[in-house]
């Protein structure tokens, strides 16, 4: 099934041109131990893996009895890693150690760890560096997540419907669960093993109070059980008022007593089911979810309530800041800050504040969420979206590489220059244990997994970064395209030059120089710059851009809604000042006339124009780099690819031609000399 695209990155099928056993390693002979779950998991991975790349499978031994070749474990479960102990304990609960070595005389390739769990991760990592074709020879790795929890959010509902999923239905079949373990499970499972992702959210943010309900809880457990020996966690999107819906309790008031013995039971329910459950996963008022302030409560009451059950039991609470009032006459960007930074230091050291990347809604280009760098006392877990809910659902090759990282490198400035967004996720620039980092899944039944091949990258991408964030897009890319097309380097260099201008060619003909939340009500594919009306202001377009004769944009500055006054006084004096705002954000935060000179010294609407024209044309250059790889890549994938790409391109244009024509129908100015509509 390697070409429908199911295999993923695993497909470990492309043999490499270099014989392995010419390293002299022997990579055919394995000493692993298979006594537990995890231990059989990555036996069964080097399985799988050496017999696709090395055309047979490996023989196993448990040893004692030799050495060479390729030895697994712990110190506990190998004696060949015993001696290592003092050396492991630096690499934490999931770090792991490759390294090659002489045993005995012979030629030894070591992949080490405390736990079992880094023993697996370190395999992945082998595996991922074969199917790359690196050199293996004199290879000493040493390999420790810089995040602790590194989650999947699931936007699915209990009836399969996945909110803002385009890759079919949910995974979860809650239908034939706790009973019926579909292999997909253990396909997911590997899948984010693979890139070191530790937690799964199983439900929606928008939570139904059913799946904390006892039935439903059984076949969570049964979803953890298959996880378990990935070291994946489960957790669970909790709705606020579910004391009321499933405990028939008249309130869910945080500080009542009864809500809170409600929560602890239900705790206890959850842990003798689900012994490692990770935590909730909470929305509270926020588009009309139920939370604390239906009680007059704050957030910092809410979340504690739930942190102080969980807390027994070692459990988180992730709690978003993505709120919002359905009042908005100021500025809805400024409205998470507003009800968060205030409540630094009164959570309990078990919750997590999860933030989306930007203030506003997971937009092709967003600044950094001001309030990463303002809770200094409180662990704030990033939100990426990895389903493209505005960047062209699954259709538009959009690699988002490029956009996690460019969030991740931006400098809050908290502590100075250099204290980036990544060192506040990671809990280095506070000194925080507990660090977190989510991305909303782009997974559901579709065979590709993710709604087409290369969204496949951007699961890839944010697992990655999650491990690592101060990974490069560009080399994460060519891994990605190495393992799931070829590790020709005339496939990799292509592909990836590709995918790294494809986000910056999505925001070109979507929403260029800082526009936002211009696309169609509601479903957000498509453009929509024209939507105005309805119930509520912050749902339309017009007041995002806030387009009129004189000029377009939205003046965030200390003369509008003083938005840029939440950044740190470095940041916000460059975000304030039109002439050094990066022009990529210059709408965002000014209201710019339509004659205001840009650097390229074009006035702004020829420069927008420009623009709109050259992300059309992007995409025909992708067009035409795939055309190149006819024959390279498999014919099912390759004309799956192009095919897509025929939409993107046709809807690309849509984009340009559409935007340009109502800004034109504001602003009465004729297309700049030169910028005819692509053909
Ligand atoms: C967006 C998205 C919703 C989602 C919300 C959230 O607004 O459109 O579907 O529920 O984000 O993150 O809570």
């Amino acid at each position: 099934r390697a070409e429908d695209g199911h295999a993923l990155w695993l497909r470990y099928a492309e043999a490499r041109p270099l014989d392995m056993e010419d390293t002299g390693i022997g990579l055919g002979e394995v000493t692993a131990p298979g006594a537990t779950p995890t231990q059989r998991a990555a036996r069964d991975e080097l399985r799988r893996g050496l017999a696709g790349l090395l055309g047979s499978a490996p023989r196993f031994r448990e040893g004692p009895g030799g050495a060479g070749g390729l030895v697994l474990g712990t110190p506990d479960s190998s004696p060949w890693i015993a001696p290592m102990r003092r050396e492991l304990d630096g690499l934490g609960e999931e770090g792991f150690l490759l390294r090659e070595t002489r045993v005995d005389g012979r030629k030894t390739l070591l992949v080490a760890a405390r736990r079992d769990i880094g023993v697996l991760y370190g395999v992945f990592h082998l595996l991922r560096l074969m199917q790359t074709g690196v050199e293996l020879d004199g290879l000493e790795v040493r390999e420790v997540p810089q995040v602790k929890l590194r989650v999947l959010d699931h936007w699915d509902n209990l009836d399969g419907y996945v909110e803002r999923g385009y890759a079919g239905r949910s995974l979860w079949d809650w239908h034939t669960l706790p009973d019926w373990r579909d292999p997909r499970y253990t396909d997911y499972a590997r899948a984010n093993a693979s890139l070191g992702i530790n937690g799964s959210v199983l439900n929606n943010v928008n939570a139904e109070a059913l799946s904390l309900s006892h039935a439903y809880l059984r076949k969570a457990a049964a979803l953890a059980d298959v996880f378990r020996p990935y070291g994946i966690r489960v957790y669970l999107g909790a709705r606020f008022s579910a004391p009321i819906e499933l405990g028939g309790l008249a309130t869910a008031d945080p500080l009542d007593p009864g809500v809170q013995r409600w929560w602890r039971d239900k705790a206890d329910e959850i842990y003798a089911l689900i012994p490692d459950f990770g935590g909730f996963l909470v929305k509270a008022n926020s588009e009309g979810q139920p939370g604390p302030q239906d009680y007059a409560r704050t957030h910092a009451e809410g979340a504690n309530l739930l942190a102080d059950a969980l807390a027994a039991h070692g459990g988180v609470v992730m709690w978003r800041a993505f709120v919002y009032a359905p009042d908005v006459a100021e500025d809805r960007a400024r409205q998470a800050y507003d009800e968060f930074a205030g409540l630094d230091g009164a959570l309990r050291d078990n919750v997590l504040v999860q933030v989306k990347n930007g203030p506003i809604d997971f937009q092709p280009r967003e600044p950094f969420h001001p309030l990463f760098g303002a809770m200094p006392r409180t662990p704030l877990m990033m939100e990426f979206q990895v389903t493209k809910e505005y960047l062209g659902f699954a259709t538009h090759l959009v690699y988002l590489g490029p956009l996690y990282e460019e969030a991740l490198r931006s400098d809050t400035h908290a502590q100075g220059a250099g204290s980036t967004v990544a060192k506040v996720v990671d809990g280095s620039l506070d000194g925080h244990a507990l660090s977190g980092i989510a991305g909303v899944a782009n997974i559901g039944d579709d065979r590709t997994w993710s709604g087409s091949h290369f969204d496949q990258a951007n699961w890839y991408a944010f697992g990655r970064l999650a491990w690592n964030p101060r990974q490069s897009a560009r080399d994460i890319a060519a891994d990605w395209v190495a393992m799931t097309f070829s590790p020709d380097p005339g496939v990799v260099a292509p592909i990836v030059d590709m995918m790294m201008g494809s986000r910056e060619a999505a925001v070109d003909y979507m929403t260029p120089l800082g526009l936002h939340h211009l696309m169609a009500r509601g479903h957000h594919y498509g453009p929509g710059p024209w939507v105005d009306g309805g119930p509520r202001a912050d749902w339309t377009s017009v007041y995002y851009h806030r387009a009129d004769a004189r000029g377009i944009g939205f003046d965030r500055s200390t003369r509008g809604s003083d938005a840029v006054s939440q950044y740190a006084p470095e940041v916000a004096r460059t975000f304030d000042d039109i002439e050094q705002v990066p022009e990529a954000l210059l709408l965002w935060f000014h209201h710019v006339p339509w004659d205001h000179p840009m650097r390229s010294g074009r006035p702004l609407w020829d420069e927008m124009v420009h623009r709109y024209t050259r992300g059309v044309r992007y995409v025909d250059a992708m067009q035409a780099t795939w055309e190149t790889l006819r024959g390279r890549i498999d014919g099912p994938r390759h004309a799956h690819v192009a095919a897509f790409l025929a939409i993107q391109r046709a809807e690309a244009q849509w984009w340009r031609d559409a935007s340009v024509a109502y800004f034109q129908s504001i602003n009465g100015l004729p297309l700049p000399a030169g910028e005819l509509p692509p053909p």
